[in-house]
């Protein structure tokens, strides 16, 4: 196995200027190689604790050739299991056709084959003639095999490694940073997944930097200009934005933009809901609308800033939904979103996430299968049940659709003869380079080399 080294964390420090050589993204024999050295070697993010509420709720996770059966087996406690039949190999647990994993509430798993049953504590306890075997066949050799499951901020993670290092751990520092946002009180507000012709870097890599929004959604230009920040963190990395002059204290992620901030807050506010559906809430678009006309001409954007969040705060608070208290000082250090490595992005909010995550389809670099969820806080027992459906790239809100529209010309430039590597900007794409650092980690071939003048 490879020696994983450690990179430092909770630094502020700018990544040098690199090349990344595209094996990661186009060769098939790396493709093949993350399953033992990365997939089966991290902690992933398999699913939400409120999927799995009653005892005997259950869900699966697909990663290349393993699947895992993960149960609540009692009010306290959630399993994970190789989803695999211990009598001949069938997989137990079918994922439905077109669904992207399977959900239900069982007491007892009943193979497809011979009809082996298993209960949910992991134990075969009904096998046909089972005295044809002798004694050989103990609970040990029938009773499903164990995968590590943890839980943290509502997710439920897996990790197929037998000697992986605890999860808490393994999140450091994203898990404390995150902590004050009380993400496992949120819930799905709507959670869809699709296909794309590419590599699942490539699709991550969409929305890990903010220097392609000029480029690539060019109408929130009108909003300003927006200086962005990529940090590695050890084995992850977070984005942001730098504060806006005069606005230091501000939430990092609750942007006014240029001009006159009542009406900027306003317009940017029902832009970014019409055309990304998440990223911010009912209460703070609407208070929003209001801006114009409640603020004096001239206000102030710190005086704007406060009484558009202290209101909405009010407004929520007042339907049963508290947003948690987070200084701006730690909001602001925080950042936008973090990059769990190797596949998740949590862009946290006090009141609001939005997650996305990218898989591997099968062994074929130039497919993936791409997930975006987004989270809301609800009055308690209000949450909407929602499910993961699939939608057609040209089924997503403009904005996002926009990002989508550059994953296969990505994926298909990079295989140009002669293209020399991927030079990512050192300061705005810095969660570009972590990724491929800390790839190159596990994976013990692809590191980025310095860029340097030609000689
Ligand atoms: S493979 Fe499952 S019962 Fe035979
Ligand atoms: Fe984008």
């Amino acid at each position: 196995m490879n020696e994983v080294k450690a990179f430092p964390t909770l630094s502020e420090t700018q990544s040098e200027a690199v090349v990344i050589p595209v094996e990661a993204y186009v060769s098939p024999e790396y493709a093949r190689a993350e399953r033992d050295k990365l997939w089966r070697k991290t902690w992933l993010q398999a699913g939400r604790l409120e999927d799995i509420p009653n005892v005997g709720d259950y869900i699966t996770y697909d990663i290349l050739d393993d699947s895992v059966l993960i149960v609540r087996t009692t009010p306290d406690e959630v399993k994970a299991y190789r989803n695999v039949c211990t009598h001949r190999g069938r997989r137990l647990v079918d994922t439905p056709e077109g669904m992207r994993n399977a959900r239900g509430n069982a007491r007892k798993f009943v193979c497809g084959f011979h009809a082996w049953t298993f209960d949910i504590d992991g134990s075969a306890s009904g096998i046909r003639h089972k005295e044809d075997w002798g004694v050989g066949l103990c609970s040990e050799v029938t009773r499903l095999g164990e995968v590590n499951l943890d839980t943290w901020a509502g997710f439920l993670w897996i990790n197929l490694d037998k000697d992986a290092e605890p999860l808490r751990d393994y999140l450091e520092p994203a898990a404390s940073a995150l902590e004050p946002f009380q993400l496992q009180n949120m819930r799905p507000r709507w959670r869809c997944w699709t296909k794309f012709n590419c590599n699942w870097k490539v699709a991550l890599e969409a929305f890990n930097e903010t220097y392609h929004v000029a480029g690539t959604h060019p109408e929130f230009n009108a909003f300003g200009d927006f200086t962005g920040w990529g940090r590695q963190q050890g084995r992850h990395s977070h984005i942001g934005y730098d504060a806006p002059k005069g606005l230091e204290a501000n939430k990092a992620k609750l942007r006014l933009g240029a001009g006159d901030p009542r009406i900027s807050t306003a317009q940017m506010q029902k832009y970014t809901w019409e055309g990304v559906n998440t990223n911010t809430t009912q209460t703070l678009v609407d208070v929003a609308q209001t801006l114009p006309d409640v603020l004096p001409e001239g206000t102030p954007a710190a005086e704007v800033s406060k009484y558009w969040l202290d209101t909405a705060r009010k407004i929520d608070a007042d339907r049963g939904v508290f947003w948690p208290e987070v200084d701006a000082e730690t909001a602001g250090k925080s950042g936008t979103a973090w990059q769990i490595f190797p596949n998740q992005q949590i862009g946290h909010a006090v009141n609001n996430m939005l997650c996305y995550q990218a898989r591997p389809c099968g062994y074929d670099p130039d497919q993936c299968y791409f997930e975006v969820a987004v989270y809301e806080l609800y009055p308690e027992g209000e949450a909407p049940e929602t499910e993961w459906a699939y939608a057609d790239p040209s089924d997503f809100p403009h904005v996002l659709k926009q990002d989508f529209s550059n994953m296969a010309a990505v994926q298909q430039g990079m295989k140009m003869d002669g293209y020399r590597g991927n030079i990512p900007n050192p300061k705005s794409e810095g969660a570009v380079i972590s990724l491929h650092r800390n790839l190159a980690n596990y994976m013990g071939t692809g590191f980025p080399v310095a860029l340097e003048e030609p000689k």
